[in-house]
Order: structure tokens, then C-alpha cells, then sequence
């Protein structure tokens, strides 16, 4: 070893002894014959002092090390003068003096500040990740990623669930997601797809008997990124065998309140609140609802439908609702502000936005004309509305109100400051709808995936009224992110075929989609089930960080790209022609 100890271990009980550290230069202070420094490795900061007039060696040394230099030195354990110890610092009450010291490397000048993290841009910060990583933020969010991992890893050991490596290359699976492909050489025109998730792989592996499997799996989805979603990402990923739903929630439940416990010491005693998806989409407008604040939607259709306001009538007779928020207590907003709540609802392609104000136990607003005073009487009923309440009004299709005011609410509770930064409000929503209308495809699509079992009252419906149909089907929502999913799957084939059936997969299709998948159905499936949590979500909220670039080592930018490597990048002709691909796409050799 080219240390005796560590930058983060020593103290005053070390005191006298003598120790070679191995480190970079965090700071270097140049004081004429002395150079102090504070030598960094991922355990901490030790000072060095460099006395000049010790040696020839030891003053070349000071007078030429910079910050980032990997310096070598052998020294003594000295307690530091009083007064100037650092209660702060692990190793604030000792300094090294410094008997010998080589430089190892020199570092040219760091392209990115190390200190404001802030003020260096994005795109430097990424092209330079393995510097910005040697900041402790975000090192300690790395390691703390690795102490989640050995957790959760030893909760389902426990469990008596086998960790099973499922392919990276293989087929499509069918998550909804647009997938990464990966051509073939061999069988030249044909195409590995990287997994969206392991969902078929998982199943497979319950009906080869594993019975509870889980895996930390690396997953890929082609789609458009936000600060919560990453192309290449991990899930913690979970099946198992002869259970319910309310198995499968309850285990998983237990992995979350261990990782609160033994990393944030925050003891859940209770079981996490289960609502149902139509009591979410009815409440918040949403199937991840944050039940840290108020703001809930109120339902006026009823009444607000009988006035003389077009606006919302024509909405009505066109099978849309109208439902509204209380802005409790914010009748003194400003024009502009009002102004800026339109333009959040219009995002989500809303038409406007009524707002009615209470003032003297009348609402004042440019719609009231529309109103008699009973339906204003029953409107400020049904809102609760007291004097100084802002009414917020949307009139729309149903998934145009919801999702509006869903994102008014959040953008209100950010906005206004409603939202406690140290809640942590789980909820499982259950009782998804198996299936929805898709616009674009003019035809329906599983909510989930379509291995997502029916609730069994419900079957009847599949070739009725499908979008009545209720699945077993379920996710896990913290502060409005939704951390996981999952689903009982079905185990009968005939279901099987008939929803694909229902999807507008016949026989054929879905044979040629699936087949391996449908055929391992006939030789004797287990009912099972499972979910798959968001690993970095998980580790971005337990860590309040803002992206999930905050707690991968190595992530891709907005524009999936890693600036690091720069990739994706072009390949060479011979590349291409290896795999039978023509492609524009030119790489200089
Ligand atoms: P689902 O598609 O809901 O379910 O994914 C499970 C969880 O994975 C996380 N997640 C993501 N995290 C970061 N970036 C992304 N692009 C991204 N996409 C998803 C979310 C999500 O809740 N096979 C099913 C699970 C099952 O049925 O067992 C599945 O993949 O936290
Ligand atoms: P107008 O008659 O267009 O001046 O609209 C009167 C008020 O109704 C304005 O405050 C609009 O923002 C609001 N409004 C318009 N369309 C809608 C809608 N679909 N839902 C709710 N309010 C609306």
C-alpha cells in the first residue's frame, strides 16, 4: 500500500506516530517558508504542513504543488496548536509535519470550479464528470447509492428471493416505451432490443419454478427526459409466486420502510395509505396525487352547467366536466399572477381559467353575470369559499380539467411555498383501469402491460365494456413521484388471448409478438405477480436532489447524450458494413 492511513481517520489519539498519506491537493496555502495543505481522499481532509527550512526536498515540494497535484508524503501526527482546531473537520484536531514528500502527478488547472456548483455550466460539468466527482455532494450521494444497493440486496436475500440476471440483449418487451435497438452481425437485418424491463424475463422465471426472484436491473427507454427519467436507468426489480396483491404490496412495503429506517433513521410504524385510482383522479386530478397539501379539485359540474355561461355549457353537453380548486385565503392576487396561473393550465390544454374572488360573502368575477345567486349560493358551498378564497375554475374534456388542475395545484403548492419540505407521504394507488382509450392508435391499450391481470369480477366485461374493466394493477407514490408499479399477472392463457384480442391483437400477432412468451403459458404457469421501484427515484428523493444526474455516477443529458464520452457517436464505414447497415452516418478513421 502506498498509505498507512486514510485522509479521513486521524486524530489526536494518532498523535506522535508516523503515517504516509497518499491524496490530492484540495487547497494549497502558500504562507513564504511554510505551505499548508489540505490533502483530499474520499474519507475526508488532512492539513499537511510543509515546513521549508526542513529539507531541500520539502521546500521544492512546497513552492510547486498545486491544487489537484496527487502528492505522496510521510509525516508526524502532531495535535494542532490550540485554537486552531477544526471541531467540523474529522481530523480537525491534528495536522501532519511533514518529514518527506513526493509529488506522484500534476494536475493541469481544473476546467470547472470545484467549489460553486452552481455558477460552472451544465455542459462543462458533464464533459468533466469524473472532476465533478470528486466534489463530496455529490461523492457521498454515490456512496450513499451503494449503501441502498447492499440494503435492499440483503432485504430480499432475507426474504428468500434469488437475484436472477436477466439478458440485456434480447427482445422487445412490451413496456410502451419506444426501445433502443442493437443490430445484429450475424444474422444480418435482424435486431436485439435492450430491455425496457425484465417483465418477460421475470414471469419466465416464475414459471420455471424460482418462485421469488428480484434483480437491480439496468433498464433502457427511448423517450423524452425529464429531471425524474433517465434513458438508461435502474430498477429494483421483484416477482413472485402464489400470492395476492395485497402480498406483493405488503413485502415491498417492508424494502421501503427498511431503507427509511436504516438510512434516514425515519421509523414507519403504520402502514402506507392505499387509495383507489379513481378516488386520486377525482381528489388531485392525478394517479401519483402529493398528499402533502391541500388545494384538492371540487367537482361543480352539477351545478355549474346550469347557468348561462357558454363556455362552460358547451363543455358539458360535449361530455366534459367542470371542477375547481380553493386558493384559500388568495383573493389579493394580482392580475399578472392570475395571468400566470392561465398560462399553467394552458399547458396542459386548457382553454382559460375562470377565477371567482369572495369578497363581503359575494363573488366578484367577469363570469357571475352568467350565475343566479342560488348557483353562486351552492358553488360557494361546495368550494367551502370564505371571504378572501380565490376560486379557480376549469371547464374542459375530462382528462383536459384533470390534468390541468392537477398541475395548477402543484405549480400553486410549489409556487406559494404550501408544500413541507420534510414530509415524506407515501401512497399506494390501487385499482388502476385495465385499460384506456389511445387517440392516436383509435383503439384501446392496457393501462399497465398486457400480462396485467383483470380484477376477476370483471372478466365479463372484456368484450362489453373494457374500459370499465378494474385491474389488479398498482403503484407506489411519495410526494407526488411515483417511485413504483406493478401488477398481478394473469396465468390462463385463454385470458391471455383474450386480451390481446381486446387490444387489437388477433392470434397471429400476438404469436408472432410473444410466441415463446404464450407457449411457456401451456406448460404450467404459477399465479404470480410483482412490481418493479425506481431505484434512482428512490435515491433522488431520499437524497433531496433535484435530477436523477445528481445520483448516477455517470448520466446522459436532456439530450440523452454523455458529453463525457460523447456519445452516441458516428461509427466507421467497415462498422456499418459489419452489420449490414447503410447508413450517412461517417466516422474519420
Ligand atoms: P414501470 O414502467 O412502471 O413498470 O417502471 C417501474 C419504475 O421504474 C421507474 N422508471 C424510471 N426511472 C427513471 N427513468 C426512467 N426513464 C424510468 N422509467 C421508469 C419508475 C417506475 O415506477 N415491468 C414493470 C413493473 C412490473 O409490472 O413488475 C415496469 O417496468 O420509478
Ligand atoms: P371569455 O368569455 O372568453 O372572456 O372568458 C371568460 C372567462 O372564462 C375568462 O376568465 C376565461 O379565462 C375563462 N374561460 C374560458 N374558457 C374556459 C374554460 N374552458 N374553463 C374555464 N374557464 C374558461
Amino acid at each position: 500500500m502506498l498509505r498507512t492511513n486514510t485522509c479521513g481517520e486521524l486524530n489526536n489519539k494518532n498523535e506522535n506516530q508516523e503515517v504516509t498519506l497518499v491524496g490530492w491537493c484540495d487547497t494549497v496555502r502558500d504562507h513564504g517558508n511554510i505551505t499548508f495543505v489540505d490533502l483530499r481522499d474520499r474519507y475526508g481532509l488532512t492539513q499537511l504542513v510543509l515546513d521549508h527550512n526542513k529539507s531541500e526536498e520539502i521546500a521544492t515540494i512546497g513552492k510547486s504543488i498545486r491544487k489537484e497535484f496527487v502528492i505522496q508524503i510521510k509525516g508526524i501526527v502532531k495535535k494542532r496548536p490550540t485554537g486552531t482546531e477544526k471541531k467540523d473537520m474529522l481530523t480537525g484536531e491534528i495536522e501532519i509535519d511533514v518529514t518527506n514528500a513526493k509529488i506522484i502527478t500534476i494536475s493541469k488547472p481544473l476546467p470547472i470550479d470545484m467549489t460553486e456548483r452552481t455558477v460552472t455550466n451544465e455542459d462543462l460539468l458533464m464533459k468533466y464528470r469524473y472532476l465533478e466527482l470528486r466534489k463530496k455532494d455529490l461523492q457521498d450521494k454515490i456512496i450513499l447509492r451503494h449503501k441502498i444497493v447492499k440494503i435492499i440486496r440483503d432485504f430480499y436475500d432475507e426474504n428468500g428471493f434469488i437475484e436472477i440476471e436477466t439478458p440485456i440483449l434480447a427482445r422487445s418487451t412490451p413496456e410502451g416505451a419506444r426501445e433502443y435497438l442493437v443490430p445484429s452481425r450475424v444474422h444480418k437485418g435482424n435486431f436485439y432490443a435492450l430491455p425496457q424491463s425484465p417483465q418477460l424475463f421475470k414471469q419466465l422465471s416464475m414459471i420455471a419454478g424460482f418462485d421469488r426472484y428480484f434483480q437491480i436491473a439496468r433498464c433502457f427507454r427511448d423517450e423524452d427526459l425529464r429531471a425524474d427519467r433517465q434513458p438508461e436507468f435502474t430498477q429494483i426489480d421483484v416477482e413472485m409466486s402464489f400470492i395476492e396483491q395485497e402480498d406483493i404490496i405488503d413485502t415491498n412495503e417492508l424494502l421501503i420502510k427498511r431503507l427509511w429506517k436504516d438510512v434516514l433513521g425515519i421509523d414507519f410504524k403504520e402502514k402506507f395509505p392505499v387509495m383507489k385510482y379513481s378516488e386520486a383522479i377525482e381528489r388531485f386530478g392525478i394517479d401519483r396525487p402529493d398528499t402533502r397539501f391541500g388545494l384538492e379539485l371540487i367537482e361543480l359540474t352539477d351545478i355549474l352547467s346550469k347557468g348561462e355561461f357558454n363556455v362552460f355549457n358547451s363543455a358539458v353537453q360535449n361530455g366534459g366536466i367542470i371542477k375547481g380548486i380553493n386558493f384559500t385565503g388568495k383573493s389579493d392576487l394580482s392580475r399578472s399572477e392570475i395571468a400566470k396561473l392561465e398560462d399553467v393550465v394552458k399547458i396542459y390544454k386548457a382553454k382559460g381559467l375562470a377565477t371567482l374572488k369572495l369578497v363581503d360573502g359575494k363573488f366578484e368575477s367577469n363570469i357571475t353575470k352568467f350565475f343566479s345567486d342560488e348557483i353562486l349560493n351552492q358553488l360557494k358551498e361546495r368550494t367551502n369559499a370564505k371571504d378572501g378564497d380565490l376560486i379557480l375554475i376549469v371547464a374542459d374534456k375530462i382528462k383536459i380539467v384533470n390534468d390541468a388542475l392537477a398541475n395548477l395545484r402543484v405549480y400553486l403548492g410549489e409556487t406559494f411555498n404550501l408544500i413541507p419540505a420534510d414530509k415524506w407521504n407515501f401512497l399506494w394507488v390501487v385499482d388502476f383501469p385495465m385499460f384506456e382509450w389511445s387517440e392516436e392508435d383509435k383503439r384501446i391499450k392496457a393501462t399497465h402491460h398486457p400480462f396485467t391481470s383483470p380484477k376477476k369480477e370483471h372478466l365479463d366485461l372484456l368484450e362489453t365494456e373494457p374500459l370499465k374493466m378494474i385491474s389488479d394493477a398498482y403503484d407506489l407514490v411519495l410526494n407526488g413521484i411515483e417511485l413504483g408499479g406493478g401488477s398481478v399477472r394473469i396465468h390462463d392463457p385463454k385470458v391471455q388471448a383474450r386480451i390481446f384480442k381486446a387490444i387489437g391483437l388477433d392470434e397471429k400477432q400476438a404469436k408472432d409478438k410473444f410466441d415463446f412468451f404464450l407457449e411457456a403459458f401451456e406448460y404450467g404457469a404459477p399465479p404470480h405477480g410483482g412490481l418493479a421501484f425506481g431505484l434512482d427515484r428512490i435515491v433522488m428523493l431520499m437524497t433531496k436532489s433535484k435530477s436523477l444526474r445528481e445520483i448516477i455516477a455517470f448520466p446522459k443529458n436532456k439530450a440523452a447524450a454523455s458529453l463525457m464520452d460523447g456519445s452516441p457517436n458516428g461509427v466507421t464505414p467497415k462498422q456499418l458494413d459489419d452489420l449490414g447497415l447503410a447508413s450517412t452516418v461517417i466516422k474519420e478513421d
